[in-house]
């Protein structure tokens, strides 16, 4: 699998989260690291990437600069080969009981074997149980000074406040699509295949912030494709059953002429070429979201989180000149309406060939 043949080895290959990383090279290069970090934040943006990183940088032999580690002495490799006895990697969702946890405290209580350090890692830490929450609480309280706990979590809002005030807490951002695109371009070219980088995008805007979910659409991408040639980004939308790009201005370029026929014709050929039209309509959705952010305020767009491709907001920004708030407000309702009638419509498409009616009439 790709995501993990590239997985980064020191902190200047991680994306994004530079709060996270500085604030880690900071402790490493000073020497002062907390006992406990809880790592919170989408899935697939770096976790346990970083937990990995950090528990290599406090063991390693040979720390080279900014507190990264050398990934060549006999502790760092260790941890690259899955095979170090320092690092110590639990899974609360499926290890959710106070036996765990309790030999965890046994665990812990013995001295690192080849480094300084023990690190315990425990993801998914809000799925422990009610007892084995206070049990960990217990050993938190009073860290062993030779233990680093990193908990990790997708679900913050679940740890407790007690948990919460005895750790140092790390926030980790979804990563924008540029950010991405640029790692997927990277692979891609490691690996000596060629994608078009509108497939890139594509494939980096439907990962939703999360590399691995990138990282895994590109691997299935490219199985599916003959590498001999270059994959193109019809062979990525295909592999991916993703919808293309511009599709939505296409559409709302027909509903604001009032092309009803156009508009129409459109929705049955996009039926006819296998997409989904319940996720075309979301995809729409949110794309008039987007433009209709954008006639608010365009900053507004940016603290909402998404990030715009110049292609993208050059569209945008046309339809939030000669589409009024109004307007937008009645696309998406209208279309908020045909979404929730596809769940009883016998016929998929016919839903989003009303709202098209409704909103174009005669
Ligand atoms: N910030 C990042 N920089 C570079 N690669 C990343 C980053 N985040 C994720 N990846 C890629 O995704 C893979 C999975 O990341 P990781 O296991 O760190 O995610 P996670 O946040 O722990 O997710 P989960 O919540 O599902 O456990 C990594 O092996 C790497 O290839
Ligand atoms: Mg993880
Ligand atoms: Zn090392």
């Amino acid at each position: 699998m790709l995501y993990r043949k590239y997985r980064p080895v020191t902190f200047s290959e991680v994306v994004g989260q530079e709060h996270v990383i500085k604030t880690l090279q900071g402790a490493l290069t000073t020497g002062r690291v907390g006992h406990a970090y809880l790592f919170c934040g989408p899935r697939g943006t770096g976790k346990t990437t970083i937990a990995r990183l950090l528990a290599k940088s406090l063991n390693c032999e040979q720390k080279i600069k900014d507190g990264d580690c050398d990934n060549s002495c006999q502790t760092c490799l260790a941890v690259n080969q899955n095979r170090s006895l320092d690092l110590i990697e639990i899974d609360a969702a499926s290890n959710r009981g106070i036996d765990e946890i309790r030999s965890l405290k046994e665990s812990a209580s013995v001295a690192a074997s080849g480094g300084k350090y023990k690190i315990f890692v425990i993801d998914e830490v809000h799925a422990l149980t009610k007892d084995a929450f206070n049990a960990l609480l217990k050993i938190l309280e009073e860290p062993p000074a030779h233990v680093v706990f990193i908990l990790a979590t997708t679900e913050p809002h679940k740890i407790l406040p007690t948990v919460l005030s005895r750790v140092q807490r790390f926030d980790f951002k979804r990563l924008n699509p540029k950010q991405t695109f640029a790692k997927l371009k990277y692979i891609v070219k490691a690996e000596k295949t060629e994608i078009d980088d509108e497939g890139l995008m594509a494939i980096a805007m439907s990962s939703d912030g999360a590399l691995r979910d990138a990282e895994v659409a590109l691997s299935k991408v490219i199985a599916s494709c003959d590498r001999k040639n270059k994959i193109s980004t019809e062979n990525v939308y295909e592999s991916l059953g993703l919808i293309p790009l511009n599709y939505y201005p296409e559409f709302l370029g027909h509903l604001a002429a009032s092309d009803k026929n156009t508009a129409l014709d459109f929705i049955n050929k996009t039926y006819a070429a296998g997409i989904d039209m319940d996720h075309f309509t979301s995809g729409f959705i949110e794309y008039l979201r987007k433009i209709l952010m954008h006639t608010i305020n365009p900053a507004v767009l940016v603290s909402v989180g998404e990030e715009l491709l110049e292609q993208d907001l050059k569209i945008i920004l046309a339809y939030s000149q000669t589409l009024t708030q109004q307007q937008l407000i009645r696309l998406l309702s209208i279309f908020m309406s045909a979404k929730e009638g596809m769940k009883s419509s016998p016929i998929p498409q016919l839903p989003l060939e009303l709202a098209v009616l409704e909103l174009v009439g005669k």
